[in-house]
């Protein structure tokens, strides 16, 4: 497929549609140094990637469960087991993270920042081409310091997205994709 077409046609799968076989080991050795080509300021390489290996989703699954139960005391147990469940259902699970240098004399937080998310979409379109379904997935437990802790986080790291890979069991996007017809726009001094 073209590369352009390929780009056009990504979309995510949403994680109930994510099943079994994940990657392989080469395949995430691919995936994982696609990343390394994404633009960088000053190559400071600020990103790693943590794969949660399917015999740490109980524990990964218990840190979610603890951190929103210190933030929210009063959540019911159903929401509990449902925050439990997002730690156990993609057959691959990869915590992007943004490692950032303070002050650095070329390069501010934000770039780094998108540094790190230029990276963690390289890796998913490296994904998509091995015709691997993903989606790129947040909420409040990927902002919570007590999670990152958890995850063996230092300080300067960020945790920016819990990537959801797998075999896709439906092939076409569930929504329409919001694609706008974007014409070209020039500034007019
Ligand atoms: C930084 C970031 C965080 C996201 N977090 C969530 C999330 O927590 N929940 C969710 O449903 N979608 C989240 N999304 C959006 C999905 O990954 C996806 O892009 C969106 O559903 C649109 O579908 P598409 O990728 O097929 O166009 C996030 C996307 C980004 C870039």
């Amino acid at each position: 497929m073209d590369f352009i077409e390929f780009i056009n046609q990504r979309h995510s799968t949403p994680p109930k549609y994510l099943v079994a076989p994940a990657p392989s080991i080469d395949e995430l050795t691919l995936m994982i140094n696609s990343a390394e080509s994404a633009p960088d300021h000053a190559n400071l390489k600020p990103w790693r990637f943590l794969v949660i290996d399917t015999d740490q989703r109980t524990a990964l699954g218990e840190l979610f469960v603890r951190a929103l139960a210190r933030k929210e005391p009063n959540t019911e147990l159903d929401l509990l087991e449902r925050e439990r469940e997002r730690a156990l259902r993609p057959p691959m699970l990869i915590a992007a993270i943004a490692s950032i240098t303070p002050n650095h004399p070329k390069t501010p937080e934000i770039e780094q920042f998108l540094t790190a998310a230029a990276a963690t979409e390289h890796l998913m379109l490296a994904a998509n081409r091995l015709g691997f379904g993903t989606i790129w997935l947040t909420g409040s437990r990927v902002y919570d310091r007590y999670v990152m802790t958890g995850l063996g986080l230092q300080a300067h790291e960020h945790l920016i997205g819990l990537i959801n890979i797998g075999t896709a069991a439906i092939n076409t996007p569930q929504k329409q994709p919001n694609r706008r017809n974007v014409a070209v726009e020039y500034w007019q001094g």
